[in-house]
């Protein structure tokens, strides 16, 4: 079976992280977020996973040597201009000639979700394609699905106005389609799959959900990217192996990547290959991939890579700040 997994986005919400590395190549607990999701893949049945990429292809095909996370064959479909999420989804397929069941999956979803369960349902079903819903608090940031009691989709809203439903359900961005939804897709243009072919497909009762309560994190902002971290910072990897941590250092429930040093305290917080920490310095809640001086204390803030903090206390910095 193939999956044809997005990654073209450009991760604007979590720069500068994203400013040299695309978001699904950032790591989650140390292991890249697209090797996570191509090994769960695997394990629900996947063979050949499809990147639809707009840009830097380079940064993937580095990180797959032998084009194989595992025995999952990877494949690169490079659009020639952003094409949107079904202009994706199309154009990976047809460039890879797919032509049966398939999944798509968006490139920064973390979950437990069973794949192989998404398909049996989907089967059980018997539509042209399946979503996984997942409930959040807040939905408006997402797609927002209403379902009939035989669990098709009546309505799908993506990223709702307030008062426009009461539905707490959401797209959870993985899906199992037919090849006949591709027919749906024009080529050659810009087509989003959650404004254009996920509302021709409930209108004619094409489109069901299969609900979950598995463990379900949108990595694209720094809160939930920071989140989806913290879920497995108090394992025993959380601190790499070739992190370089000092005597003075103090570390409390984060990640520390490879290479990274450390010498003052950091609590709640990821530290990205290659950053480091000096002496005396405080990091809280902060996402770090540059150098922090003796003299800072850092809350909530992005520092991206190479970036050096000023001296003095910070809250919500970013830096380099977008520009
Ligand atoms: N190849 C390609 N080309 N990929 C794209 C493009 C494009 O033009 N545009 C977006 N993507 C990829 C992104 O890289 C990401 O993996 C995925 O499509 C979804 O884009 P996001 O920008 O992350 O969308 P979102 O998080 O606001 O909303 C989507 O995900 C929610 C669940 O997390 C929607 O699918 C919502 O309906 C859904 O609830
Ligand atoms: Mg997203």
């Amino acid at each position: 079976m193939h999956a044809v997994v997005l990654v073209g986005g450009f991760g604007t919400r979590l720069r500068p992280l994203t400013n040299e590395v695309p978001k699904p190549m950032l790591p989650i607990g140390n292991v890249p977020m697209i090797v996570r999701l191509a090994e769960r893949l695997g394990e629900g049945g996947v063979t050949d996973i499809v990147l639809a990429l707009g840009f830097r292809p380079d940064a993937f095909r580095e990180a797959f040597p032998g084009d194989r996370v595992g025995d999952v064959r990877m494949h690169y479909a490079v659009e020639p201009e952003p094409l949107d999420t079904a202009g994706a989804i199309a154009f990976a397929a047809r460039a890879s000639g797919i032509d049966s069941t398939f999944v798509v999956a968006n490139g920064d979803i973390v979950t437990d979700l069973d794949i192989a369960g998404l398909v049996d349902a989907h089967h059980r079903l018997g539509v042209d394609a399946t979503i996984h819903l997942t409930p959040v608090d807040d939905p408006s940031a997402y797609g927002v699905v209403e379902t009939d009691a035989a669990g098709r989709v009546s309505r799908f809203i993506e990223k709702p106005s307030p008062g426009e439903t009461d539905s707490d359900l959401i797209n959870g961005g993985t899906y199992v389609l037919e090849p006949a939804v591709l027919d749906l897709i024009e080529p050659d243009r810009r087509v989003s799959v959650e404004r254009e072919t996920f509302p021709t497909l409930v209108a004619d009762g094409r489109l069901a959900g299969h609900p979950t309560d598995d463990r379900w994190i949108d990595t694209g902002r720094p809160e939930t990217y920071l989140e989806a971290n913290l879920d497995l910072a108090d394992r025993a990897d959380a601190i790499h192996p070739e992190a370089s941590i000092a005597a003075t250092a103090s570390i409390e429930h984060s990640i520390i990547g490879a290479g990274a040093r450390i010498d003052g305290e950091v609590h709640r917080s990821v530290v990205l290959p290659g950053a480091s920490i000096a002496a005396g310095a405080t990091v809280r809640s902060s996402l770090v991939w540059g150098h922090v001086p003796a003299d800072a204390t850092l809350d909530s803030c992005v520092i991206g890579e190479g970036a050096e903090v000023p001296a003095g206390d910070h809250r919500g910095l970013r830096l380099p700040e977008p520009g």
